[in-house]
């Protein structure tokens, strides 16, 4: 698979058929994500992959909050800005309306927060989760570090046939998280990524993009 491709066909995937995902395939895709560049090199993300009776343990605490309308563990650093301002509110609602038709809940569903947040738990099925952490003392400069080595990630997992879902809903449980993993308060929950096999059925939800005028300014090229 070249990059294009693999970029093309990665989507947010939120069902996984629970067919279980080789440890030395996992180990070759984070061996060569390891080669994502870091300002300084610094690499500062440590990731925890969780499979089998822990990731099982994990998802059954999880769904259990979320089933209980627990509002989650203090935010260590905010989902979105307070104040989401158009055109990014726009491109929220869009993806949002997209993405909850495609999961079944109705718009007006009084549970859909609840559902929506033990799906999450559920890692959409997905047999094996891997949890990215910084540590404490690093600044945004690192957090988009953090984010070209997870997209890197995803890629790699294409190119094994594999898909994903980065999931920034485990920060709602993330002590909960990080007492499954063994991370100690010296770290900070960045988010999850679910990976699998797409299960067979599932919706294709391919969601739209800005069009490269209105995000790329091109100044003399
Ligand atoms: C850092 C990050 C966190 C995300 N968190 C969630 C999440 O908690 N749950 C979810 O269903 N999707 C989550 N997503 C997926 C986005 O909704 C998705 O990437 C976006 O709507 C674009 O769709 P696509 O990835 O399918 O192209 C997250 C994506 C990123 C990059």
């Amino acid at each position: 698979m070249d990059v294009y491709e693999a970029v093309r066909s990665r989507r947010a995937v939120r069902a996984f058929s629970d067919e279980p995902v080789p440890r030395e395939v996992l180990e070759r895709v984070l061996a060569t994500a390891a080669r994502a560049p870091s300002s300084g090199n610094l690499q500062p993300w440590h990731v925890y992959v969780v499979a089998g009776g822990p990731l099982a343990e994990l998802k059954r605490r999880a769904t259990a909050r979320a089933l209980a309308g627990d509002p989650g563990d203090e935010r260590e650093y905010p989902m979105y800005p307070a104040e989401l301002v158009p055109p990014y509110l726009d491109r929220f609602s869009a993806a949002a309306a997209q993405r909850y038709e495609a999961l079944g809940i109705e718009r007006d569903d009084p549970g859909r927060p609840m559902k929506v947040a033990a799906l999450n738990t559920e890692a959409f099925g997905a047999p094996v989760v891997l949890f990215c952490y910084l540590d404490r003392t690093m600044g945004p400069g690192q957090w988009g570090d953090a984010g070209m080595y997870l997209q890197t990630v995803m890629l790699l997992l294409r190119a094994e046939g594999l898909h994903s879902c980065p999931q920034v809903m485990w920060t709602m449980y993330r002590r909960t998280v990080s007492r499954a993993v063994g991370a100690d308060d010296g770290l900070v929950l960045f988010c999850g990524v679910s990976a699998g096999f797409e299960k067979e059925d599932a919706p294709l939800l391919r969601t739209g993009r800005a069009s490269i005028g209105e995000t790329v300014s091109f100044v003399g090229a």
